[in-house]
Order: C-alpha cells, then sequence, then structure tokens
C-alpha cells in the first residue's frame, strides 16, 4: 500500500477542519499538552495519537463519550474490538462490583477462572485447553513459543499487513524494529502461492514452527481471509509439520461469537488459537489456547518437564468475573449473530453512500470494517498491498469530520460496533458519511 501527496485542495480542507477541531476542544489542548511533559508525544499506545492532538474522554456509558470539553461522541471504534459490550453494560457492571467487593489480588487460584476456561473450551471448538495472559500481544509471545517448543523448529511464517501484537507488527510486508526477535518468512496475505514459495525453500522446508494468521487482516485494513486460503493453510501446516495458529483477538466475535474458526469444517480449523480484547468484559484480557497435546505441555504437575508460563495478573479477579458473565450471559451466539448482520448491513449501506461511485472502500466482515481511500474496486481486494495508492489526507478529514458530527471513528478508519449502538445510531452514521460526500464530492468522487 502506497500513500500518494495528498492533493492541495484536499491539504486546505484539512486544514480548516483541523482549525475548527482545535478551537472546539481547547481542554482536551491543554491536557494533551500537559501529557507532554511525560509521555513521548503525549502518548503511551501510538494508535491513540492523531494530529493536530487526540481527544481526551472523561466519562463514558453505553455507546455515548463525553470529552473533556464537554462534547458527546457515538462511538463506532467500540475500543477496537474490545469495547464490544458498550461503556456500562448493567450485567458486567454488576460482576465486576461484586468482585470489587469480595477484593482483588488474592496471589491465589478462583473459581472465576476455572469457569471463564470452561465457557471459552465450550465456545471455541479448537480449543481443547486455555491460559489466560494479560493482552494479546502476550498470547501471541506464549502461542509463538510453544509452537517453538512442540515442534522444536524456528521459523515463524506470518503476513504482510498482519498485526499480532506490539511486538508483532508486519506492516508494508516489514518486520517492525520493535517485533519480538523471530526468525520470521512473510508471506502475501491470502496467496497459498506465496507461503508454498516460502515453505519449499530448501533452509525453510524442515523448520517452519508455525504459521500465524489473522482470519481477517485486522488492523492492516479488515481484509478477511477466503475459506480457501485458510483450508490451504491447513494442508501446508500438516505436509511440512508446523503448528497452525489463528489469531482470532479481533475476530473471536464474529459470526456466532465462536470466531472464524467455528464456521470452518473440522479439517480446516487450527492447532493454537490466540484470543483478546472483547472476552476480558472491558478490562484487560488475553489468552492463548489449542490442542491438549500443544497445551499440556504448560501442565505444572509435570515438574520440571513442563513449561513456565507466569504472569501476576493472568487470573486476576477483574477480568474473570466480567469475561465470564460476559460470554455466558450477554454475548449469546444469538446476539453474536444479531450483531454480525448488523454490521454486514452497514457495510453493505455505507459502500452505497455516493452511488458506490466513491473512493471509499469499507471492507470488513460482520461487526468490524475499515474505510481506505482508493481506486481499487472492493471485489479486487485480498490483501493490503491490493489497496493500490492511497489518496493522502481524504481518512484524516473524514475522521476529523465525523468528530465534528459527534461520530467517533479511528483516525485510520477503522470501526467496530458494540452492543449498545441502537439502529438510529447507525442511520445516523450513515447519514454523516453522506453528508461528508456531498461536501467534498469533487476530492472523493471516483470518474
Ligand atoms: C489481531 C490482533 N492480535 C493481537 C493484538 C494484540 O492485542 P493487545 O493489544 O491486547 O496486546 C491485536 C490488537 O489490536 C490484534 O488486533
Amino acid at each position: 500500500m502506497a500513500i500518494s501527496t495528498p492533493s492541495p485542495s484536499i491539504t486546505q480542507a484539512y486544514t480548516m477542519a483541523a482549525e475548527a477541531y482545535t478551537a472546539r476542544n481547547p481542554t482536551s489542548r491543554s491536557i494533551h499538552t500537559k501529557a507532554l511533559l511525560s509521555l513521548p508525544g503525549g502518548n503511551t499506545r501510538t494508535v491513540l495519537h492523531y494530529a493536530p492532538f487526540p481527544l481526551s474522554i472523561t466519562r463514558a456509558h453505553d455507546a455515548t463519550l463525553h470529552s473533556a470539553d464537554n462534547h458527546s461522541y457515538t462511538d463506532f471504534l467500540g475500543e477496537y474490538t474490545a469495547g464490544l459490550y458498550g461503556h456500562s453494560h448493567a450485567t458486567i457492571t454488576t460482576a465486576l462490583k461484586t468482585a470489587i467487593e469480595k477484593g482483588l489480588s488474592f496471589g491465589s487460584q478462583h473459581e472465576d477462572e476455572a469457569l471463564l476456561a470452561q465457557a471459552i473450551t465450550i465456545r471455541f471448538e479448537s480449543i481443547d485447553l486455555v491460559r489466560f495472559t494479560n493482552s494479546g500481544t502476550e498470547a501471541t509471545l506464549m502461542a509463538l513459543a510453544a509452537a517453538k517448543v512442540f515442534t522444536q523448529r524456528h521459523k515463524i511464517l506470518v503476513f504482510s499487513g498482519g498485526y499480532h501484537g506490539g511486538a508483532f507488527s508486519f506492516k508494508s510486508g516489514v518486520s517492525s524494529p520493535v517485533n519480538a526477535p523471530h526468525s520470521y518468512l512473510i508471506a502475501r496475505y491470502n496467496s497459498l502461492e506465496s507461503v508454498r514459495e516460502l515453505v519449499e525453500q530448501p533452509e525453510n522446508a524442515d523448520d517452519i514452527a508455525a504459521i500465524i494468521v489473522e482470519p481477517m487482516i485486522g488492523s492492516g485494513g479488515a481484509i478477511p481471509a477466503s475459506r480457501d486460503f485458510l483450508q490451504g493453510l491447513r494442508e501446508i501446516a500438516d505436509e511440512r509439520g508446523a503448528v497452525l495458529i489463528f489469531d482470532e483477538v479481533m475476530t473471536s466475535r464474529l459470526y456466532e461469537g465462536s470466531g472464524v474458526q467455528g464456521v470452518l469444517p473440522a479439517r480446516s480449523r487450527p492447532d493454537l488459537v490466540t484470543l483478546g480484547k472483547w472476552i476480558g468484559g472491558g478490562i484487560s484480557f488475553g489468552a492463548f489456547g489449542g490442542k491438549r497435546e500443544i497445551m499440556e505441555m504448560f501442565d505444572p504437575r509435570k515438574g520440571g518437564d513442563s513449561l513456565a508460563h507466569a504472569g501476576t495478573f493472568n487470573n486476576n479477579v477483574l477480568t474473570m468475573a466480567a469475561g465470564r458473565v460476559g460470554l455466558e450471559e450477554v454475548f449469546t451466539p444469538e446476539k453474536a449473530r444479531e450483531l454480525h448482520e448488523r454490521g454486514e448491513r452497514l457495510r453493505k449501506e455505507l459502500n452505497g453512500v455516493g452511488g458506490g461511485r466513491t473512493l471509499m472502500k469499507w471492507t470488513g466482515l460482520g461487526s468490524i470494517m475499515n474505510v481506505t481511500f482508493t481506486t481499487t474496486p472492493i471485489g479486487q481486494i485480498k490483501c493490503p498491498e491490493d489497496f493500490g495508492e492511497v489518496v493522502a489526507g481524504l481518512g484524516d478529514l473524514l475522521h476529523l469530520f465525523l468528530l465534528d458530527r459527534g461520530y467517533y471513528m479511528a483516525r485510520r478508519g477503522f470501526v467496530s460496533l458494540s452492543l449498545a449502538l441502537t439502529d438510529e445510531d447507525l442511520t445516523g452514521f450513515v447519514d454523516a458519511v453522506r453528508e461528508f460526500v456531498e461536501e467534498h464530492k469533487v476530492l472523493i468522487t471516483q470518474d
């Protein structure tokens, strides 16, 4: 994916929008200035930074965020998929209050961890046994380590544009300098040919420990994998004796809420799965799990032969309590299916705005989507490289436009729906996008 230089008219429109934003949000600006004193760039989570300065949110309920400048926003970001339940779901809040009243940080095992683990193994077909971590990044770290020990091999096959956490990022086909130092082979997403090319090289052939894949590339632009691709990966992993890992940190909410693996035939399922985000009910969470023979390496009853897996807060009482009621009582398969279908309808409507003749391409699956400004027809986007040349500046302009209209989404165009959003919210969002297209027609209409 290449980014063009913004045209003078886009730059001019953006400058005006940024000036209006700055005038409207003086308190957020001064909080950002304060943060600059002690945080690099005033930031401790890169994805939350955007120009001219990010909004400061003070409180939230249901699907509404309130800013330090007393503006309210309907939340279409949904905390990058972790905010599935909205901001104040009664069942989750009650479970958290009850847990707090019983006390924090026991330094012991407790029943809720067994119950959440059970709910996960029931929900996710590929998970016989599971272990908890504090984030999706840590889940990746442990899943890859497990695959390497299990296979006694070294190399990890990943995909260009893939993201498996802060230490596992492969934007534009490059391993980030802050990545965990594994030996990576980077293939093209949705291309079995590119995978075969790599695994057949003599130096790789017998040394692939794991293939890790997002069943839909999430932060790389919401591009779903085809079923044939996932099935093909299963076959290649089997041929090569590699562990197939599905990173379902984002996609676990799709379809019936049992991930993409849940709608695949048994023969296509992975050996290991990583989870995170929403499953913690809004509290920090990660998990890795899968086949018994791999996960049993972590059984401490084996004594010196077992693999250690530590983490002070792995079974923290808040996550375990919120996660369990969320899975068992709130995000039932029926609710998941409904949310998935709402997302499908919304994406279709958004792609129809402007008669479908704009540069705006809303890709995604179910309740997760992303807009990219490109001339590539949606049907031809199979991997991040297919976005071709992205028209710079239009995404930034859309972001500021929607904030001005009271809709909160990611600067990079990412949207994930929560259960708290109403039909009116969805209609309002589409109307605001339509208004954007009307106002900036000259800039974004495709000939
Ligand atoms: C697909 C995927 N895997 C892993 C992660 C890492 O999760 P965390 O941010 O909890 O470390 C993310 C986070 O965005 C993700 O999208």
